[in-house]
């Protein structure tokens, strides 16, 4: 067992997890920091459970092989499609004492809490629509809760190639939330269950009733992993804390720069890496 301390690795598919750790490093300055965006390898949402789980099980790896004992899926999809079988299937054989966490379940947590009708509406990639893992979730703290799935197949490649802001993203912001509305005119709380969607919120907020609750993760995942870590001192304590962020994309380093900072809020300066 490898006993030295090592980073915290923050992943997603591509910018999306940068909105996160944005949190994290401002809830726990104090810790050392590897972001890791598939970009090459992006969007994730639309690809089947095989292939997101043998992608996110890879960067999971590259994080064990830089020292990191503690991983956080940045990502709603990946969450959704790989985090149980790396959990139960790959750290048993890897190595117990590595920790990987997700999104979903400190979201689903605390989700029920801002909702007064128990209407609660999810909008998500495809693939995290479709693995249900939401409705099981908050169906498990909140059965009184019902909740209203969407999937937004267009916001991802609206964000990522810079479009959010654009009068065309507008089309699809309406299109997905008049469609979660048609569900239920009761739902007063609306998580967005993407990384990458924080980007859109001043349309989102546009097209919704101008009373709805809009959730953000960051705040919530960063606050989770506060707890997390001072219930688990012997996690805590393999965690570097030289206050510093590194970061890595699969993809062109330049591009990653450009669109980073966008999701980031400063600029950075990523180095690249092979899988
Ligand atoms: N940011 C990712 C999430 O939270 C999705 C992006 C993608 O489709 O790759 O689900």
């Amino acid at each position: 067992m490898n006993t030295n301390k090592g980073a915290i690795g923050v992943f997603d598919s591509g910018y999306g997890g940068l909105t996160v750790l944005k949190e994290i490093v401002h809830q726990l300055p104090e810790y050392t920091y590897m972001y890791l965006g598939d970009n090459a390898r992006s969007p994730y949402g639309t690809r089947s459970f095989e292939t997101v789980y043998h992608y996110t099980l890879q960067c999971v790896n590259w994080f064990f092989n830089q020292g990191c004992h503690l991983v956080i899926l940045a990502c709603n999809t990946a969450s959704a499609k790989a985090l149980r079988n790396i959990q139960q299937k790959d750290l048993p054989l890897i190595d117990e004492s590595k920790r990987v966490l997700g999104v979903i379940r400190p979201t689903s947590e605390i989700i029920g809490n801002y909702s007064e009708t128990k209407h609660i509406g999810v909008l998500a990639t495809n693939g995290t629509v479709q693995s249900g893992s939401y409705v099981i979730e908050i169906e498990k703290f909140y059965p009184e809760v019902k909740v209203f799935q969407q999937a937004c197949p267009m916001w991802v490649p609206l964000i990522e190639n810079n479009e959010h802001k654009n009068k065309g993203a507008d089309f699809f912001v309406k299109e997905y939330t008049n469609a979660l509305m048609k569900q239920s005119e009761m739902i007063d709380t609306v998580l967005l269950a993407c990384t990458h969607y924080p980007l859109l919120l001043k349309k989102i907020k546009e097209y919704l009733p101008a009373d709805t609750k809009i959730i953000s993760q960051g705040e919530i995942v960063a606050s989770s992993l506060v707890d997390y870590l001072q219930r688990h001192p012997e996690i805590a304590a393999k965690c570097l804390k030289e206050n510093k962020v590194s970061f890595y994309t699969t993809d062109s380093t330049e591009d990653f720069d450009k669109h980073a900072a966008i999701f980031y809020g400063q600029t950075v300066q990523s180095m690249h890496v092979d899988l």
